[in-house]
């Protein structure tokens, strides 16, 4: 059945308590995939969270020649013996944008790369002009034509590159061709988010020579060739701060365990001033204990050790319903208030002037029907929802599934009243509030 007539029902009000565990990092997992086209031979990837977005990558890979399977609930088998063909699929990479880091490690092993122009979340233009920029400084020729892009090179040469903007994907897509390229390469002003790091471990224990991830300088020395292997994903930062923030706005009391802590310091940092009470164990688990109303604070989204963009929609959650006005900058993206519309047929006041938002706290939000615009406007809907009177009904969840595994599910185990239904079960819900006499 098709998953666009799905949606989530939240009826608001439940303290949130006990505990809830995260998976491994979506976006560890699609780099690391897409690095298994560098080597022939068998990899085993640990930690890989049941996400469509990871279902789109593995389908990627399938038709690049690959054979994948999941062979146990976090763990996927990736096997390469050769590459079928040089283009990446026009529809899997519409679908998502992350199927563009194929292009690096295609570029590298087969001397040519092809793509459109790739798809993703509504959130701005999001060129890929850097990614091209990196790959033709290392050598190869780069030519666009009706919507497609074609890379190609016998073989990389190293190179110094310097990055106008530290890109996440690609830093990635770089690190990745500059493993199999001859000689050094320098990536200058490189992104220094953990999946960052994550990928350089990868590409480290595939036998690739990479130093000084997690800086701005990051240093490849080419190899010939690659190893498959067997690796761990760290936890999703993400999911483990859009929990955090749940637990924050329903005044809860809840553990987030799989987490690294030093991964979510930005994200802590910000429920501090909100008022929340967070301890962490360095064991890797964090209890976030949500004051009985939030504070305002301000909040500017910036590449890592920043405020995560990725986690601005559910932090402006929390302070449409704080005691007092926040101002929220969005740096990263040019695009993404989309979900503020949302917001405020809940009934929150937020003003948007240009890349800034201005959130005057209500004392509280009422249930409406919405759309998650995106993947993270979806998640902060359901956490405004957890702090509304009345229900919210959230369509659009095809979203979330993206990159959330059982949102609705793990929301459940620790008390938030969340169904995820077709309309009949839909009907079932709302007569069954009906009968409790709740205020719909
Ligand atoms: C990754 C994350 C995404 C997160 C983002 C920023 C994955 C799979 N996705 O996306 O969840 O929101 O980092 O933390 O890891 N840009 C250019 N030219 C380029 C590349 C990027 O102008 O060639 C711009 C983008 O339009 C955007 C900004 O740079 O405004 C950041 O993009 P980037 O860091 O590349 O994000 P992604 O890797 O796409």
């Amino acid at each position: 059945m098709d998953k666009a007539f799905d949606r989530l029902l939240v009826r608001g009000g439940n303290t949130l308590r006990g505990v809830v565990r995260m998976e491994g990092a979506k976006n560890a997992a699609l780099p690391v995939l897409a690095a298994c086209l560098l080597a022939d031979g068998e990899s085993r990837i640990l930690g890989v969270p049941e996400l469509d977005d990871v279902g789109t990558m593995c389908s990627v890979l399938r038709r690049l020649g690959g054979a994948v399977s999941r062979t146990a609930a976090d763990e996927v088998v990736v096997r390469f013996d050769g590459i079928r063909t040089s283009e990446a699929p026009q529809d899997l990479v519409r679908k998502m944008r992350a199927s563009v880091l194929v292009m690096g490690p295609l570029l590298a092993r087969t001397g040519l790369a092809r793509a459109c122009l790739p798809g993703g979340c509504a959130i701005g233009a999001r060129p890929i002009d850097l990614h091209l920029k990196g790959f033709a400084l290392m050598g190869a020729a780069v030519t666009c034509d009706r919507g497609f892009v074609e890379v190609s090179a016998p073989r990389l040469k190293g190179t110094r590159i310097y990055l106008d903007y530290p890109s996440v994907g690609a830093t990635e897509n770089l690190m990745m061709a500059a493993s199999l390229a001859e000689g050094f390469t320098c990536i200058d002003n490189a992104a220094e988010e953990p999946e960052v790091v994550d990928l350089a471990n990868f590409l480290c224990c595939m036998g690739a020579r990479v130093t000084g991830a997690g800086t701005k300088m990051i240093r490849i020395e080419g190899c010939d060739s690659l190893r498959p292997t067997t690796y761990s994903i760290i936890p999703d930062r993400i999911e483990a701060g859009t929990f955090m923030t749940a637990a924050a706005i329903a005044g809860g009391d809840v553990l987030v365990q799989n987490v690294v802590v030093e991964h979510v310091k930005p994200i802590i940092a910000k429920l501090l001033d909100a008022g929340c009470e967070v301890s962490e164990d360095p064991e890797g688990s964090i209890r976030v204990v949500g004051p009985d109303r939030p504070r305002a604070t301000d909040v500017r989204t910036l590449p890592y050790p920043g405020f995560p963009t990725d986690m601005q929609p559910q932090m402006m959650a929390l302070l449409s319903v704080a005691g007092g006005v926040s101002m929220v900058t969005e740096t990263v993206f040019e695009n993404r208030f989309m979900h503020v519309d949302e917001f405020k047929r809940m009934g929150a006041n937020i003003h948007v002037d240009g890349r800034t938002a201005v959130v005057r706290g209500v004392d509280h939000l009422t249930g409406a029907v919405v759309r998650a615009t995106d993947l993270r406007a979806g998640a902060a809907l359901l956490i405004a929802g957890l702090r509304s009177h009345g229900t919210t009904e959230i369509l659009g969840v095809q979203h979330l599934d993206r990159g959330y595994s059982d949102f609705a599910g793990k929301m459940r185990s620790i008390g938030a009243e969340v169904v995820r239904a077709r309309e009949a079960a839909t009907e079932a819900f709302l007569e069954s509030a009906a009968t409790r006499r709740l205020d719909l």
